[in-house]
């Protein structure tokens, strides 16, 4: 199995792309977000409509640009779980309908196993085992990466994701959505030691720490408490220091968890992928802390941390050069683990 395409709508973001196992032909990602920005978050029904009105047009640009017709493609694949069940209904059932029309093999793809494949993209020699870190709006996790299809959870957050924590922080401070690219640009400018914040630790039954499991909602409102009485005291509320010291704050907290978990397991590679994995701060924290302790942490281009299609396709062609199928009747899940 070599050349895929698969199809992302899992949330905001209409993707189509084509991969040639590693190698992407080509990758449309048709972002919503200046029409849920007004909302100040995604709205769930209009997303949905916005995947129906772009979807034919992002496969026939993805076709275009790759330069295939119909018969070069062995295989179509889609995001099926988890995510936004009208959202992921349209990218499915579009998928459906060209294996069915095309008469090729079909395959649906978990999110957060297109996330791990990310690093795929540009790593395309990496062979597992490694550990990824993924960061996104909706998980955070460690996760052992043994083979394809073959996923061990080590680690998540107890409570908000890493850019959930990002939306909802840039949300109190009035900043605009998504919150992670604003935040990440205004930490630039402040100091991260102006304001010492709480690190979430998740306790253990018996005592102690968990060593891998995250919490940001008590960062989160910690910020809140902060930004509230900095405005009863009537001063201005320095938006960049309180940026900078919210975002260090989770970048030391994902990197003790990454680094911990990696030595733990023997694990001597990193990889991160997710929304959140386009952060500086994280990837400056993360990067001082591996080299001292001799960790590769590897980091997808941009445009392949945040939501795209050319990580599911990559997923679905390891899939399918296995001989896996979905059968035709496959649904979506809001949620499901990997
Ligand atoms: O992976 P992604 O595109 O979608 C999900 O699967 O959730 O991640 C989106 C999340 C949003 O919460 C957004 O605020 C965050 O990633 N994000 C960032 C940055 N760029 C995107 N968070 C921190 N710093 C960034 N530079
Ligand atoms: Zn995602």
């Amino acid at each position: 199995m070599a050349i895929v395409l698969a199809i992302e709508t899992s949330c905001d973001e209409t993707a189509v792309a084509i991969v040639n196992n590693r190698q992407v032909c080509s990758s449309i990602v048709a972002s919503q977000i200046p029409v849920h920005q007004q909302y100040g978050g995604v709205v769930p029904e209009v997303a949905s409509r916005q995947h129906l009105e772009t979807i034919n047009w992002a496969i026939a640009q993805a076709m275009e640009q790759a330069q295939l017709n119909w018969g070069q493609i062995d295989g179509i694949a889609a995001t099926c779980a988890p995510g936004l069940v009208g959202a992921l209904l349209v990218g499915l059932t579009a998928a459906k309908t060209l294996a069915i029309l095309h008469n090729k093999p079909f395959l649906g793809v978990h999110h957060l196993e297109g996330h791990i494949y990310a690093t795929y993209l540009s790593e395309t020699t990496l062979d597992p085992p490694f550990l990824s870190l993924l960061v996104s709006g909706g998980h955070t996790s460690l996760i052992y990466v043994k083979n394809c299809g073959d996923y061990k959870t080590l680690g998540q957050t107890r409570d908000d994701a890493a850019g959930e924590a990002f939306d909802k922080v840039a949300r109190l401070l009035k900043l605009g959505y998504p919150g992670g690219p604003i935040i990440d640009h205004l930490a630039q400018a402040g100091n991260s030691q102006a304001f010492a914040l709480p690190e979430g630790k998740v306790s253990l039954p018996g005592g102690g720490y968990h060593p891998y499991d995250a919490s940001f909602s008590g960062l989160k409102t910690a910020v809140l408490r902060l930004v509230e009485r900095l405005e009863k005291d009537g001063g201005q509320v320095p938006v960049a220091d309180v940026a900078a010291s919210f975002q260090e704050t989770v970048a030391r907290s994902l990197t003790k968890r990454a680094i911990a978990c990696a030595l733990d397991y023997n694990l001597n590679t990193i990889a991160v992928g997710g929304g959140v994995a386009a952060n500086s701060g994280l990837r400056k924290n993360l990067q001082v802390a591996a080299a001292k302790h001799n960790l590769r942490v590897l980091f997808p281009p941009l445009k392949y941390c945040t939501d795209n299609a050319a990580m599911i396709a990559c997923a679905a062609a390891d899939h399918l050069s296995l001989g896996h199928t979905s059968p035709i009747t496959l649904g979506v899940e809001s949620r499901l683990a990997l």
